[in-house]
This record gives structure tokens, sequence and C-alpha cells, in this order.
């Protein structure tokens, strides 16, 4: 009989194009950033949301909308059992479909949510651009005030001043309703119609489905076209009616008092459809061409548009692997306690006393001798080694060592926890 197993094919034993693992030092980064922006969020009334990784494709098709990229290109889409379904390309889609489909319609307004999880697009990988990557996002439901608007953008940039995040820019635009917009269209086309030729496929595609998202192509010779100074001007002279020039202007007002700097920027109108009033965008110069850390806006229609009750919203999304590559030092968990021993009941007795006082302790586990548990103490930094050996046992003491001055002293455990205790809760 032959026991070789087979050979593994390389393939197999290697990630998909555009994903990562997330392993040894960088997982407690991702750890300590995300539970930054959970307390951060959590200190403010938003509770989470978990919704599930795939969904129902035509969720995306209305939800995200049908001219837009993520879903004409970039979606992962499956069928099981004659049912079309899409591993969900961003959040806000299915946090809006749990809205509707749990009658969070009824709570107390606003609803405040927030969510953590993978996302996924088929693009082109690159720099800051992968086809599995995570977001952390905010949904704000129920209220269409500036107020709220200015809430969720504070949310997010207090978060990055609390990560020191580097060169950061705050981009804001207001794009006002459907009705706004179609205004915009008229004049829009108008100015545009003698070169539409020398635009991309694309933008003459969206030059009759939806103008607006022409300003989105990311084409040299196209955005060379709209930055022509006939083409700024238009964009410069607010098309939008009065009460979205209010809105912006008012949270623009709050911006200024709480001085959170930010640069309007016409040109900026999102990757995606839902959006109506105010977009925005963080960037920083320090990521490359994938330059957006965050991305959000006010969505006044999805959830009426998804079969909902009429509820306006705002949120955002950021990028956690973005985000955490523009991140820098962190603090070290660090390892209050290594117990070096031959006697594994009162070892783990011991840690579990020192952990339920809210220290880091690891108890070898090797089975090793002393000299070798002391080099793995060394190994993983820890800060103090305790030694319980069979004299120790026997006379009810414990030994700890200071691994870095080398101090020793022999004590008890309850002399250790009292000596401790005002130094660390848990
Ligand atoms: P988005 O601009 O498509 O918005 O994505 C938000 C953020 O996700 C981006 O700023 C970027 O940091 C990150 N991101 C997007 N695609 C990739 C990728 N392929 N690789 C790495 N990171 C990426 C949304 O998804 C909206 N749902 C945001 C929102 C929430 N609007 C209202 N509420």
């Amino acid at each position: 009989m032959n026991s070789t197993p087979a050979k593994v094919r390389k393939d197999i034993i290697q990630r998909p194009k555009g994903t990562q693992d997330i392993c040894g030092e960088d997982v407690e980064r991702w750890e300590y950033v995300e539970s930054l922006c959970r307390l951060q969020l959590q200190s403010a009334g938003y509770q989470e949301i978990r919704t599930p990784i795939f969904e129902a494709t035509e969720l995306f098709e209305r939800g995200v909308g049908e001219g837009t990229d993520i879903v004409n290109k970039e979606m992962y889409t499956f069928e099981k059992s004659d049912r079309r379904l899409s591993l969900r390309p961003e959040g806000t889609a299915g946090v809006v479909r749990a809205f509707v489909e749990q009658g969070m319609g009824r709570w107390p307004k606003p609803v405040k949510l927030y969510y953590l999880g993978p996302m996924f697009r088929y693009e082109r990988p690159q720099a800051g651009r992968q086809r599995q990557f995570h977001q952390f996002g905010v949904e704000l439901f129920g209220l269409d005030t500036p107020a709220a608007d200015a809430e969720v953008i504070l949310m997010a940039m207090r978060m990055f001043e609390k990560l020191a995040l580097p060169n950061l820019s705050l981009q804001i635009n207001n794009i006002g309703t459907v009705e706004c917009r179609e205004r915009f269209k008229t004049g829009f086309k108008a100015l545009l119609a003698p070169q539409l030729t020398q635009l991309c496929a694309d933008c003459q595609t969206r030059y009759q489905t939806n103008p607006l998202r022409m300003l989105d192509c990311k084409q040299d010779s196209c955005k060379a076209i709209y930055a022509q100074p006939t083409v700024k001007a238009f964009l410069e002279t607010d098309f939008t009616s009065e009460d979205c020039q209010a809105h912006f202007a008012e949270l623009v007002r709050i911006l200024d008092a709480l001085k959170v700097p930010y640069q309007r920027n016409p040109y900026l109108v999102r990757g995606l459809d839902y959006y109506t009033k105010t977009v925005f965008e963080i960037t920083s110069t320090n990521l490359g061409a994938q330059n957006a850390v965050c991305g959000g806006g006010r969505y006044n229609r999805l959830v009426e548009d998804l079969g909902g009750p009429e509820t306006p919203a705002v949120g955002w999304a950021l990028g956690m692997e973005r985000l955490l590559t523009l991140v820098g030092d962190l603090p070290k968990r660090t390892l209050d306690f290594y117990i070096v021993h031959d006697q594994p009941a009162e070892a783990f007795q011991v840690a579990e006393a020192l952990r339920a006082s809210g220290y880091h302790v690891e108890v070898d586990l090797s089975g090793k001798g002393f000299g070798k548990q002391f080099e793995r103490a060394a190994k993983l930094n820890a800060r103090q080694a305790i030694t319980i050996g069979e004299a120790e046992v026997q006379n009810g003491t414990i030994r700890v060592k200071h691994l870095h001055s080398g101090e020793q002293q022999a004590t008890t455990l309850t002399d250790l926890l009292s000596q401790l205790a005002p130094a660390k809760q848990p």
C-alpha cells in the first residue's frame, strides 16, 4: 500500500488574488483599531448590526444602482435554487434591507447603527484595492438634519485624530435631490454636447443615463474635459434647491464652529447611486492612487426605494486596510506574567486568579526544564515570571522574578494579588 499522501497542488495553498491573511502582529493592530472605532461609536449611542455576507443580487442592483461599476462589473454573483445571490460589495444596502425587514422604522428615532466586516469587489488588485476588504461603517436613520450629517462626519474625523492619521483632507459636496439633478442634467448636457465624441464610452453612456456620474470618471482625457474653466464654473454655481443649499450651509456652519477643516469639492459625486444632498470623502496624500480612506453621504430615498417607510438617512464607511496603512506604531499588548512550573494544576490556579484581576498571563505548556521555560518567557517579553515547583507547592509560596531587573521575591498568591490589585483593575 502506498502511504505517501498525494502532493498538494501549489495553487490550492495560495490565497485568492486580492485577498489577505491577517495574522501575527497585524492582527493586534486590527483589534486595537477595531476596538477604538467601536468605543467611539458606542460612546455616542450607536449600536452594532451584523447582516449576512450575501444578499439577493437585486438588492444591490436596486440599492447601489444598475449604472454603477460596483454592480455592473464588480459583483461576485452566484445562483442557488434559482435565486441570484451576491457577496456584498458594500454594507449600506444590507443594513437598509435589515432596517426594512426588522421594522426599525418603528424604533425611536434616530436609529444609529455601525457595522464591521468583509466586503467583496471583483476589481483589478493594486495597492489599496483588494477583492476582499473590510469596512467599518455607520448608518443613521430617521433624520434629515444637517446636525445628523455633522455628527457622522465628526465621528470619523475624531476617530482619525485619535489614530493620528497623517495628511488628511475632508472633501464635501452637495449633490441635491433627484429633482435638483434634473436641472443639472439639462445644463451639463448642453455644455458637453459639442465634446461628446471625445469622451470615453462609459461617459457617453452616463451622458444618457446619469450625467452627474460622468464626474466620477477616472480617465485622464475625460478628467481634462471636465476641468475646463467653463465646466468648472458651471459646477461651482450651485444647481441645488434653496432647501438643499440651506441644509449644506448649516452643515458647513457646524463644521466651522467645531474647527473641522474641509474643502468643498464640486467634482465629488461618489460612485454609488443612492446619494442625495451631502456627500463626503476623507482622503490622505499618503495613500497613493486609491486615496480615499472613508466615504459617505446622505441617502434620503433608499429606504423607501427598497420598500420601507419614508426614512431619510446618512452614513459612511471606511476601508480598514487603507486605514491601517496610515496608522503608525500602536501600543503593544504586554505579557504581565509567564508561569514557569512543573506543577500544572497549581500553575493554572495561579494564572486564573491573576487573569481574573485583569492580568495577561501565559502558562508554560511544554513540560521542558525551567531553564528552557525562562528562555520562552524572555522571548515573549514577559514582564515577570512566576515559578511554581514542588518546594513552592509544599510550603504554599510562589517565586516572582522581574525579568527586566532580575529582582526576585518569594511570596504567596494572596500577597501578590493584594500588592497588585491597586495597580491594575480588570
Ligand atoms: P465606498 O466609497 O464605495 O462607499 O467605500 C468606502 C471605503 O471602502 C472607501 O473609501 C475605501 O476606503 C474602502 N474600499 C472600497 N473599495 C475598496 C477595495 N476594493 N479595496 C480596499 N478598500 C476599499 C461605500 O461602500 C458606501 N456604502 C459608504 C456609505 C455608507 N455611504 C453611506 N453609508
